[in-house]
This record gives structure tokens, C-alpha cells and sequence, in this order.
């Protein structure tokens, strides 16, 4: 699935129809935010987080490597992977124990196994004013939710 994003409120539009075809308990699943500096990742994440519930700042996770959210429709766990620079970090950060909740994962790059037990990839690039997005499954419950975005 690929899409033209002309502004911000088009990424944030798109994140609201990505949370609108979530699962009812959308635990345990991962979305890769794939693009470069400033490609919209942030962007998408405070989006779905915000449509999931959440009020107030979105904070990036650069620093603090996650941010939780414990919402009434679920737990989300925004990633952001950008100093992170191996699989053992990854560990070291509990990775495992964020499988209560939706995980959201800017730079999966750093940690490139990732990709094989994650069920989303957004793909943010530059396109001439706006962004350019492609959507892809990397699992079979990945495939059902791409479906449902509507
Ligand atoms: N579709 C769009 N068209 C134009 N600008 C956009 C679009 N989506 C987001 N932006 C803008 O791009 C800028 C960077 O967005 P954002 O912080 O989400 O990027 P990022 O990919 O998370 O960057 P980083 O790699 O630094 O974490 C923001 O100013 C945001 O308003
Ligand atoms: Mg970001």
C-alpha cells in the first residue's frame, strides 16, 4: 500500500485510519517506523497514540529509548532505536518485557533482526513538499490489519 502524505494532518489523518483498523487488543504486535531525520515517524507515532487516547505530550523517546502509555484501549510502547547499536542493547533495554502492548519502533535498522518478528513496516520518505508512505505486511496479522485500514 503506498500513499501520498501532502502535510503533517495527512500523517496524523493516516495514523487515525491505521488505529481505526487495530485489533481490539493490539498487544504483542510491532510496527516498524522506517524513514530518515525528519521523515515523520514522530509524526505517525504521536498520531496513533493520541487516537488511541492518550492526552498530552508525546515526548520522543530518543533518550529514554521507551516511552509507555498505559491507555484505556491498550498499552503502546513508543520505541525510538536511534542510539541503540546492537541486538545485545536491544535486550539490555527489556525489549522482551514490552510484549503487553502495541510497540511502535522508529530506527528498527539498529536492530535489524527485528524486522523478522515484526508484523508492519511504515516506510516515511521525502516527496517534494510532503511525505510519500508505504505500508507492508511482515506477517499474517500484519496482512489482516493493512487490510482493515481503510
Ligand atoms: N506528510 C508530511 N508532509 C510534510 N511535512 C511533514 C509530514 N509529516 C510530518 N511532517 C513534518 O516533518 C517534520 C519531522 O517530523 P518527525 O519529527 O515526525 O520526523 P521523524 O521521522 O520522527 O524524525 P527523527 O528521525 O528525527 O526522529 C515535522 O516538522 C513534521 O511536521
Ligand atoms: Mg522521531
Amino acid at each position: 500500500m503506498r500513499l501520498f502524505l501532502e502535510d503533517e494532518a495527512a500523517t496524523t489523518a493516516l495514523a487515525e485510519r491505521f488505529r481505526a483498523a487495530l485489533p481490539e487488543s493490539a498487544s504483542g504486535l510491532t510496527v516498524l517506523l522506517v524513514g530518515e531525520l525528519g521523515a515523520g515517524k514522530s509524526t505517525f507515532a504521536r498520531g496513533l497514540i493520541l487516537a488511541m487516547g492518550h492526552k498530552g505530550p508525546v515526548p520522543s523517546p530518543t533518550y529514554t529509548l521507551v516511552e509507555p502509555y498505559h491507555l484505556p484501549s491498550g498499552t503502546v510502547y513508543h520505541v525510538d532505536l536511534y542510539r541503540v547499536s546492537s541486538e545485545e542493547e536491544l535486550r539490555f533495554l527489556g525489549w522482551n518485557e514490552l510484549d503487553d502492548g502495541l510497540r511502535l519502533v522508529e530506527w528498527p535498522d539498529r536492530a535489524p533482526e527485528l524486522a523478522n518478528s515484526a508484523d508492519i513496516r511504515i516506510t516515511l520518505s521525502y516527496d517534494k513538499d510532503g511525505r510519500s508512505v508505504q505500508i507492508d505486511a511482515l506477517s499474517a496479522q500484519g496482512h489482516e490489519l493493512i487490510a482493515d485500514i481503510n
